[in-house]
């Protein structure tokens, strides 16, 4: 691993996985390659740890010419690809760019990665970084999903992401392809865009509005630590077995209402105002398809790479809640922007109308 191409590296887990390579790998060179939609910000990748090692491109996955340069020009021998549309909610509203950068997107890729390694697959690597949510939903009494669990995915974002991971594997068979896919539950920590769950609950909350609960607020995710991710996939960058797939999981599993009280409870100790942020709480009409639950079983990455979560849910949730309270500024400037208004618009304001 010398010259590393990550894509999506100024989203929320790229920045984190950015800022944890240059920490870990003194020789490697990171080129990050970032469309800079509304999910990416130059903001998540101030104060790097060696800024002379990181080359930003702003730049499309789906632009074949612009990846076949970056790969002949930055002789890029391993690829960690993050870039997509990430957001559930947003796939049910505008699926088409979900299609695009997700599937498109990552075929093109695939095809520039294929065509620079030509014959040459030693000491190349093709990471693809994909989710839980391929899987389908869960009953409360359903194992948690393994390695083999068939794919069954329920949303436009779901779907597409399986429709990649589906690619990948088929390059590695067909074309021998070095690739790894790795299969993680829902993420949060620093840096995360403001409109999933967490970070929109604790700003919500810190802003005096309302704490939007969809349904019946029982829906269950397996909630993991974004610096766990990021070693994750470094082990498996590392010490993973090519033309395999791993999960990542938390095994943290608490409902999305308890979840929202234990964030209300963490503000009400560490920014306490006249009463508690439960208060705020307020049942929505439920997303369209809400996957029920999710969980992963972590038995073959920690069996083959030694690999388990640090961070349990409470730290994870404390130091999260701390990070925003901290970093206001950030919060700031990304809020700041006129599409992110328009989006709660259309997502809360309409919503079951
Ligand atoms: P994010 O939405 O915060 O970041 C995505 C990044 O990709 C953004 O910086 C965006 O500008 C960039 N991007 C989008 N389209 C692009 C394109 N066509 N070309 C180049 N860049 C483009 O997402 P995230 O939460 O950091 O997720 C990163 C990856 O991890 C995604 O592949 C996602 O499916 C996967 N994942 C996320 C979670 C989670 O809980 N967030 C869990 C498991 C897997
Ligand atoms: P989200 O963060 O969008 O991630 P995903 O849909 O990929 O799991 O949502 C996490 C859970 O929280 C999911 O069950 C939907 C729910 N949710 C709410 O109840 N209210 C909200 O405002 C949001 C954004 C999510």
């Amino acid at each position: 691993m010398q010259n590393v191409l990550v894509t999506g590296g100024a989203g929320f887990i790229g920045s984190n996985f950015v800022r944890y390579l240059l920490q870990v790998e003194l020789n490697v060179r990171v080129l990050n390659l970032d469309a800079l939609t509304y999910a990416g910000s130059l903001e998540n990748l101030k104060d790097l740890p060696d800024e002379s090692r990181h080359t930003f491109i702003q730049g499309d996955i789906c632009d074949g010419k612009l990846m076949d340069k970056i790969f002949s020009e930055y002789k890029i021998d391993t690829v960690v690809h993050f870039a997509a549309e990430s957001h559930v909610d947003r796939s049910i509203l505008g699926p088409a760019p979900f299609v695009q950068t997700n599937i498109v997107g990552t075929f093109t890729l695939l095809e520039a990665a294929r065509q620079a390694w030509a014959g040459e697959g030693i000491g190349k690597r093709f990471h693809h970084v994909s989710t839980d949510e391929v899987f389908g939903s869960l009953n409360p009494s359903d194992l948690a999903f393994t390695e083999s669990t068939s794919y069954e995915p329920r949303s436009p974002y779901s779907a597409s992401k399986a429709s990649s991971d589906h690619l990948v594997r088929a390059y590695f068979h067909t074309y021998g392809l070095p690739a790894t896919i790795t299969n993680c539950s829902n993420n949060y920590g620093p840096y995360q865009f403001p409109e999933k769950l967490i970070p929109l609950m604790i700003l919500n909350a810190l802003q005096g509005k309302p704490l939007p609960v969809y349904g019946d607020g029982k829906q269950i995710r397996d909630w993991l630590y974004v610096e766990d991710h990021c070693e994750a996939i470094y082990l498996v960058l590392k010490n993973g077995r090519p033309g395999e797939t791993y999960n990542i999981g938390g095994g943290n599993q608490p409902c999305n209402i308890d979840l929202v009280h234990e964030l209300c409870s963490i503000l009400d100790e560490l920014k306490p105002i006249s009463k508690s942020y439960k208060e705020l709480i307020t049942y929505v009409p439920d997303r369209p398809g809400h996957d029920r639950r999710y969980a992963m079983d972590i038995t073959k990455i920690q069996n083959e790479l030694g690999w388990i979560p640090m961070h349990d849910i409470e730290t994870g949730l404390r130091a999260t809640v701390k990070w925003y309270l901290d970093h206001m500024d950030w919060v700031e400037m990304i809020m700041k922007q006129e599409r992110f208004s328009d989006w709660l618009e259309h997502n809360y304001t309409r919503r079951g109308r």
